[in-house]
Parts: structure tokens; C-alpha cells; sequence
């Protein structure tokens, strides 16, 4: 569209037109690019047109990531102002990323969001250098309420993995929050909008960071705050399950999703132990990142479990993120004992089972579809991707399919398992090739933008 056409349009018209074409927050595209800033630009009736229409300045992204030098980066101080004062009185979501190895223009950041938090309704910030005074540079935010914050994100990626990182954020409350994800660092103390939120992913705050069981009493607490709402959980948190007290259970009758990590030296009673936990009678997708296949053997085995019962489970799936393998089938070399696979009782509802990078994966096989196995009526998709034994992988597979008497679900199988094709001689309709990258990916990283 030329410049003319766009200036023989009514105004509204115009505005509607260029708020249609805005991106959201967190697209990485350069201000200058982004339409708001193209209109201001063009010629004076334009610039007045869009620079009073506060609409076309609610999404805010201001990043450091790739600036150069200071003076960039108190520029973006600068269109952070700019967009705060064009956008009032309407609410605003912002995008903040800062550059490695300088902090400065956080601190100006954080202290113009704490002025205008009453209108913030979505906040991203993402930290990238290992300085200590974060705290402090978050402290604005420390006791503030925010009364229309819906959405919050705050990601520590520094490269550095040693030292705490506890923030406090809204200790005078967010009453309408419903998603928070915090990546390589947690809120504490607990807040009191916990109890609101729908949504709550703490990602990468484990392993070095949290290993004392003061840390672990604070997220146990942090999900056992009552009243609360979560439907999807996601907690990177390394909880060491064997030091909780034996009647503890994660008892979230609200909760649809829950993906937890698991440390990678536990003996096989330990995957059950670990679900056993779980007493979230709506849950109906779970997903246990660092898992070994003796442990799912151990669970398989098994005709009910000791308290938690998944009655509408659909979907289980069991990531190992290790794709170099582990040495679990060099160590147990003799075959593991199983009587028959009881999964049926266990997970009544279970549609998709997924298991991906998982030791003795083809003994797994046979105990799921193998011809003792008992029939699993329920189950329509099984997605296999094993980092070893492909060929013991191939043969468990096809013998299952040209012997098992009951109906096959559609088996979802790994490039490196299903190509070449010459060893599959069963029904083609009954295997997809899939790409484990897309399992794992939400598991395995900060987005890195
Ligand atoms: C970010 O991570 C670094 C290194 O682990 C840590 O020193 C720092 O305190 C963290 N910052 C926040 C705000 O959590
Ligand atoms: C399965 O259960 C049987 C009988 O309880 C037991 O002998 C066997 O060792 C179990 N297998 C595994 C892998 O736990
Ligand atoms: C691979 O799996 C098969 C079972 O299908 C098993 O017999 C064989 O020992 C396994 N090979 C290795 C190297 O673990
Ligand atoms: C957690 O952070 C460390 C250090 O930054 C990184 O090496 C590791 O891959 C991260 N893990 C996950 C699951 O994101
Ligand atoms: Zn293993």
C-alpha cells in the first residue's frame, strides 16, 4: 500500500489497519521495523493519527540482546518510556530482554515498569548476565501488587549454573494472575498469588541450585497453598521423593497436566514412588523427564499402586533427555523378570504412551504388545524412539506385530527406528514416522529467541 492510499483512509480505519498488523510481544523484530513506529514516521497527519492512538503502543518490547554499545541501550530506556506514555490508559503487555554481561538498563527497565505496574497485564523479562544484583534490580517489584497482571515470565538463562536465585515479585498480591513461568529461578518468598494461578512452570531450578531440604519444603508448600487452582504444572525441580514424609501426596484436585523431572541415579522402585506421589484425580496428560526403562518395567509390573490411582489418564510419557544412552543394560545384563504387564488396571484411559531414550526399550515393547501381554484396549498410539539397540528395538516390534493376536495401536516410531523399511513386515497403516525433537523440545531448554 503507498503512502497515499493509506492517507485517503479515515483515521479509525487506519489504526484498525496498522493494530491488526502488530505482532505480539516477544518476536525479537527490531522497533524500527514494527508497523506503529513505520506510521509515525511517514508524514504529520499519520504521526498524529498513531501517536493518539494509545492501542498501537500496548505491545512493548524493548531488548538488549543485540546492541552494541550503552547508547543503544538507554535508547531502548527511551522507547520503553515512550511506549508507556503513548499506551495510557490502556493496559500493556511488555517483552524485556537484556544483553549479556550488562545490567544497566534492567535496572531503569524495572523501575519504569514498577511506575506504571497498575496497567501492566503481561510481563516477560529475560535475564542473560550472572550478576548478583539482580535482587536488587528486581527489588521495585518486590512489594508492589499488580492488579491487572495476567501473564509473567521471568527467565534466568546465564550460562553460569552456581548460586540461588530467590526472587521476590507482587508480595502485595496479583489477583488476577493465571500464568507464571519462571526459568532458573524461583518466587520466594511463597506469594500470595499462588493460589490464583492456572498455569506455573519453574523450569531449570534444580540440580546444582536446590539440593538441601529447606528448598524442597519450599515448593512442597508452594503446591500444597491453599485454596489452588493449577491445571497445568511443570516443575523442573529435582524434589528428592525419598526424603518426604511417606503420607505426602501432591493433592491438586484441579490439576490436567503435570510434567515432573526425576534424578537420574534412582534404584527401579523409584518411577513408582515418584507417580505414587501424584494424587490428581483429573490429571489426564504426565510426563516424567529422566526416567530409565528397568523403572517403567518396575510400574508395568505392577497390578495397582499403592495409593495413586490415574483414572483418566491419556497420555504418559517418559523422556529421557540423555540421548547418548546409559549403561543400565550393561549393568543388569540378565533379561528383568515380569510376570505380565498389568498396565490395563493401572492406566484405564491411557490412549498415547510415549517413551523416548529409554534403556531395555525392546523388553518394553514385549511386555506392552508382546504376545503374553494383556490387551490394552485403550491404548491407540505408541511412540518409541530408543538411543540404543535399534535392532532389538526392530525385531521386538515386528514380532509383536506379526504374532499378538489382539488389534496393534498405530506405532509412532523414530527415523532412525522406522528407516530403511525392509525390516517392517507388518501393516504400513499401522506406522507413522515422527520426530522426537518435537516431544522434547518444550522439556529440554529455554527458547532461546
Ligand atoms: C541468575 O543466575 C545466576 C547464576 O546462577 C545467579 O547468580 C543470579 O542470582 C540469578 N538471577 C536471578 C534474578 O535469579
Ligand atoms: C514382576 O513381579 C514378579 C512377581 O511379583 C517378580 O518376581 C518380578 O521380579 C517382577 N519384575 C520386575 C521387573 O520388577
Ligand atoms: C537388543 O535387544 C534384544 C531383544 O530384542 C536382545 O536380545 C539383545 O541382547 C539386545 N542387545 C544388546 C546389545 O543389548
Ligand atoms: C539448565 O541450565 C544449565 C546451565 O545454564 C544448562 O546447562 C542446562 O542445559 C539447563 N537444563 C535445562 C533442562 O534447561
Ligand atoms: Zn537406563
Amino acid at each position: 500500500m503507498s503512502a497515499l492510499t493509506i492517507l485517503s483512509l479515515p483515521n479509525e480505519l487506519l489504526i484498525a489497519i496498522a493494530a491488526a498488523g502488530q505482532e505480539d510481544v516477544s518476536t525479537h523484530s527490531p522497533t524500527a521495523q514494527k508497523i506503529e513506529w513505520i506510521l509515525s514516521r511517514l508524514c504529520r497527519r499519520l504521526r498524529n493519527t498513531v501517536v493518539g492512538a494509545p492501542t498501537l503502543w500496548t505491545k512493548i518490547e524493548a531488548s538488549c540482546d543485540r546492541l552494541k554499545d550503552l547508547d543503544q541501550s538507554q535508547r531502548f530506556s527511551e522507547i520503553l518510556r515512550l511506549y508507556l506514555r503513548r499506551s495510557v490508559p490502556l493496559n500493556v503487555a511488555i517483552f524485556l530482554r537484556e544483553r549479556v554481561g550488562d545490567s544497566e538498563p534492567l535496572t531503569n527497565w524495572i523501575s519504569q515498569v514498577a511506575a506504571e505496574i497498575d496497567r501492566v497485564k503481561s510481563l516477560s523479562v529475560v535475564l542473560a548476565s550472572a550478576e548478583d544484583d539482580f535482587i536488587q534490580e528486581f527489588a521495585p517489584l518486590r512489594c508492589l501488587a499488580a492488579p491487572n497482571l495476567l501473564h509473567l515470565e521471568i527467565a534466568n538463562i546465564s550460562a553460569e549454573s552456581t548460586g540461588r536465585c530467590l526472587l521476590g515479585l507482587f508480595s502485595a498480591g496479583a489477583p488476577k494472575l493465571s500464568f507464571a513461568r519462571m526459568y532458573g529461578c524461583f518466587p520466594s518468598p511463597i506469594p500470595p498469588w499462588v493460589s490464583t494461578l492456572t498455569h506455573l512452570q519453574i523450569e531449570n531450578g534444580s540440580h546444582q541450585h536446590f539440593h538441601d531440604a529447606a528448598d524442597e519444603m519450599i515448593y512442597l508448600s508452594l503446591i500444597r497453598t491453599q485454596p489452588i487452582s493449577l491445571v497445568h504444572l511443570h516443575l523442573d525441580i529435582s524434589m528428592n521423593f525419598n526424603t518426604l514424609p511417606t503420607d505426602y501426596q501432591i493433592h491438586i484436585p484441579s490439576l490436567e497436566f503435570f510434567a515432573v523431572y526425576i534424578d537420574d541415579t534412582e534404584s527401579a522402585e523409584y518411577l513408582r514412588d515418584v507417580m505414587d506421589f501424584v494424587d490428581c484425580p483429573a490429571l489426564t496428560e504426565l510426563v516424567v523427564i529422566g526416567s530409565h526403562g528397568d523403572q517403567l518395567l518396575f510400574v508395568l509390573n505392577m497390578s495397582h499402586f499403592p495409593r495413586a490411582s490415574f483414572p483418566v489418564l491419556r497420555s504418559l510419557s517418559l523422556i529421557n533427555l540423555d540421548e547418548a544412552g546409559c549403561s543400565c543394560e550393561q549393568d543388569m545384563p540378565h533379561p528383568i523378570k515380569t510376570i505380565s504387564s498389568h498396565a490395563t488396571p493401572l492406566f484405564p484411559a491411557l490412549s498415547s504412551l510415549v517413551i523416548i531414550n529409554h534403556c531395555f526399550t525392546p523388553q518394553l515393547v514385549k511386555e506392552i504388545m508382546g504376545t503374553g501381554a494383556l490387551p490394552w484396549p485403550s491404548l491407540r498410539t505408541l511412540t518409541l524412539c530408543p538411543s540404543e539397540n535399534i535392532s532389538g528395538v526392530r525385531s521386538a516390534v515386528g514380532d509383536a506385530v506379526r504374532q499378538t493376536p489382539q488389534s496393534i495401536p498405530i506405532l509412532r516410531l523414530s527415523r532412525a527406528l522406522l528407516f530403511p523399511l525392509d525390516w517392517f513386515e507388518g501393516r504400513l497403516d499401522a506406522i507413522e514416522v515422527f520426530d522426537p525433537e518435537e516431544v522434547v523440545k518444550p522439556f529440554s531448554g529455554y527458547w532461546h529467541g
